[in-house]
């Protein structure tokens, strides 16, 4: 049986001022489509799977907005962290509850805050990767062809031969490489990066974390039979103080020697900063991109203006700048300079 595990407890901090520590990005309706990117993602994984086998993993601060913009999924499927701890234990979390409710399960384990513009050709590399997964010890990830040295992504190495057509073992899988690395895995041309959507069988992730986090494991399985019961909420408060903080990309994707890639294009982005906002977005005949419903650009280019709270904003003669107006902050910046977003909020956080 397949179930699907919505990532959720992600701050997003370039996209401040709309994004903000207790509103994040996953949240927002970045593009201005009408529904937030976790609504999108909520949306493409209904037509996999029924509505009960959906949970979002999310900070206990979050709840409130996960059940207000994911009104259909039952409150049971929503589980709280107590503490940011990164990926690894909210994998090791949704897997152990999962293990305990349905020993066969396999599951899709997916960020809340990415965009996925070609719905079709995505749920066919969901339903590959399902498959292979059925009857193999493999931990599967999606591939996409990189485009420039990012950073802040995982990059796969794979064998050339196919295991299955469409399906490559990794060979080396790198996380977040220093920019030398990462200059040089693009150029080679023999790296994907990671898209961060991963499928497996609950049962293979669990015998991971006992391989590669073998201390988280321990925490999870001495109280597993207390998942699923009214003391879960008790158990998980005193498990995860107890836990590292680290991401299943380097507590586990790094390390194990059963990952599998599927190279795959679906109009992916991980949509994240204004730059890949502008992208994405609809854009008029010189390249503008606007949300708000009170937004006058004249004589401008290639800027994008995110305004939703209705204020009258009229930007005249700038090329190239992020216009972003919220209640509180306005911020305008050149759009190279985006970057330096997180250091202008860091600067902001001192002096206010
Ligand atoms: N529940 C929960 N708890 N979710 C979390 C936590 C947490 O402590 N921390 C992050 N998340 C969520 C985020 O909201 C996001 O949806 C997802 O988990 C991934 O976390 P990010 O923090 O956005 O990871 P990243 O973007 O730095 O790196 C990952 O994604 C890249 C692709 O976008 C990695 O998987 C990389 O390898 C990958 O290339
Ligand atoms: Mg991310």
């Amino acid at each position: 049986h397949t179930y699907v595990a919505i990532m959720a407890g992600g701050i997003g901090s370039r996209f401040w001022p709309v994004s903000r520590t207790n509103y994040p990005k996953q949240f927002l309706d970045i593009l201005g489509t009408g529904r937030t990117l976790i609504q999108q993602t909520m949306d493409r994984f209904r037509n996999i799977v029924p509505v009960e086998n959906i949970y979002v993993v999310t900070s206990d601060d979050y709840v409130g907005l996960v059940q207000e913009q994911l009104p259909e999924i039952p409150a049971a499927n929503i589980l709280a962290e107590p503490y940011r701890k990164n990926t690894a234990p909210c994998v090791a979390y949704i897997s152990f509850k999962l293990q305990q409710l349905d020993p066969e399960a396999s599951l899709i384990v997916a960020p809340a805050d990415h965009l996925i513009l070609e719905q079709e050709n995505f749920l066919g590399v969901c339903a590959k990767a399902l498959s292979f997964v059925a009857s193999l010890n493999a931990l599967v990830t999606i591939g996409i062809q990189p485009s420039y040295p990012n950073t802040g992504y995982g990059y796969i190495q794979y064998e050339t031969m196919e295991v299955v057509p469409g399906i490559n073992k990794v060979k080396t899988f790198t996380e977040k490489p220093n920019k030398e690395l990462a200059q040089a895995f693009v150029a080679s041309g023999e790296f994907l990066w990671n898209a961060g959507i991963f499928v497996w069988q609950v049962s293979r992730i669990v015998d991971a974390f006992r391989k590669y986090l073998p201390e988280m494991y321990e925490l999870f399985a001495a109280d597993q039979d207390k998942l699923n019961t009214e003391a879960e909420a008790g158990v998980i408060e005193t498990i995860y103080p107890q836990c590292v903080n680290i991401s299943i990309d380097f507590g586990i994707m790094e390390k194990a020697d059963n990952v599998y890639v599927i190279p795959a294009a679906f109009g992916w982005s991980d949509l994240g900063t204004w730059n890949s906002a502008w992208d994405n977005m609809e854009k008029d005949y010189l390249e503008n991109a606007v949300v708000g419903d009170h937004v006058m650009v004249i004589d401008a280019q290639r800027c994008v203006v995110h305004a939703p709270e209705g204020k009258l904003v009229l930007l005249q003669g700038l090329d190239d700048f992020i216009v972003v107006d919220t209640k509180d902050v306005l911020l305008i910046c050149q759009k190279e300079k985006e970057q330096e977003i997180k250091e202008y909020v860091a600067e902001v956080k001192r002096n206010m």
